[in-house]
């Protein structure tokens, strides 16, 4: 496997590959890589000629209260990982590379940005879609797996690719959970042994909303209450936000048709966990 850290290296190496007529796959990734992160890594495998994995933390979708400085970061694990699976490249550059000084530039997603995540993490989708954008730009790949873990992010980067005339596929895999039900995740490390624990309330309340829309319920606010009282219930959790939104839109909805999304943000401890379940109708 070939470690690129420069811009214009990486920038060579895509466009030596294009001129042979590979297909480039690219999974974009902060590192302290998971199952969740491998079954997207897998997948590109199966799918293109060329696997780029990239690891940045991106400092500009961080806010100033949050866990920029301690987010894990081991990149031998995460080389030694991805070498097992047969990636051809990885990409990481560094802070000074993706955001040199006179640095000014941001993508907006208006409305998607604003909605669920967004209105507690201001900003964050603004330098998600800023840096996957320059990512695209560098890799140039002929299509990109993102997980639905982050729904809201797939959603919003698929509008984008749309409103910029990008050329990349954006293909969103399931999301990757541990055998009792929590969503893998990077900040799942953050969890003392008790908050692990108290952790798999978020995707059984999810799997009991879930469970009582294919019932029949219609109504949102009720489906929302269900989970509200589950994570209310335990402890160590206090819920952030729950939603029931349409899977384009992000529009809450007060009746539950066509494809909805149920989506969920909870602090356990002070860690920040999300899930979500989609449900077609
Ligand atoms: P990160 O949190 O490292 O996630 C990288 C990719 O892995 C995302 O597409 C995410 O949805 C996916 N992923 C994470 N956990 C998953 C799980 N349990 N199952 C399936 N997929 C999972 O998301 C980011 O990084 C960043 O915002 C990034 C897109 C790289 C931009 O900085």
């Amino acid at each position: 496997m070939r470690t690129i850290t420069r811009v214009s290296v990486m920038k060579a190496a895509s466009a030596a590959w294009r001129k042979k007529g590979l297909t480039i796959g690219f999974v974009p990734t902060m590192g302290a890589l998971h199952e969740g992160h491998l079954s997207l890594v897998r997948e590109a495998r199966r799918r293109a000629d060329v696997t780029v994995v990239s690891i940045f933390v991106n400092p500009t979708q961080f806010g100033p209260q949050e866990d920029l400085a301690r987010y894990p970061r081991d990149l031998a694990r995460d080389s030694a990982l991805l070498k097992k699976e047969g990636v051809q490249t990885l990409f990481c550059p560094d802070e000074a590379q993706m955001y040199p000084p006179g640095y000014r530039t941001f993508v907006e997603v208006q409305g998607l940005q604003d909605r669920l995540c967004g209105a507690t993490r201001p900003g964050h989708f603004r330098g998600v879609a800023t840096v996957v954008l320059k990512l695209f730009n560098i890799v140039r790949p002929d299509v990109a797996f993102f997980g639905w873990k982050d729904a809201q992010q797939l959603i919003l980067l698929r509008q984008m690719v749309r409103d910029l005339d990008g050329d990349v596929r954006v293909v969103g895999l399931p999301i990757v959970r541990e055998p009792d039900g929590l969503a893998r995740s990077s900040r799942n490390a953050y969890l003392s042994p008790e908050e692990r624990k108290a952790a798999t309330v978020l995707s059984k309340s999810l799997t009991t909303a879930e469970q009582a829309v294919r019932a029949g319920e219609r109504d949102a606010r009720k489906i929302t209450a269900l989970i509200r009282s589950a994570v209310d219930a335990e402890p160590l959790a206090r819920l952030d936000y729950v939603e029931v939104v349409g899977q384009k839109s992000l529009e809450p909805l007060a009746t539950i048709s066509g494809d909805v999304l149920i989506a969920l943000a909870a602090f356990v401890g002070r860690t920040r966990l999300i899930d979500n379940v989609r449900i077609r109708n």
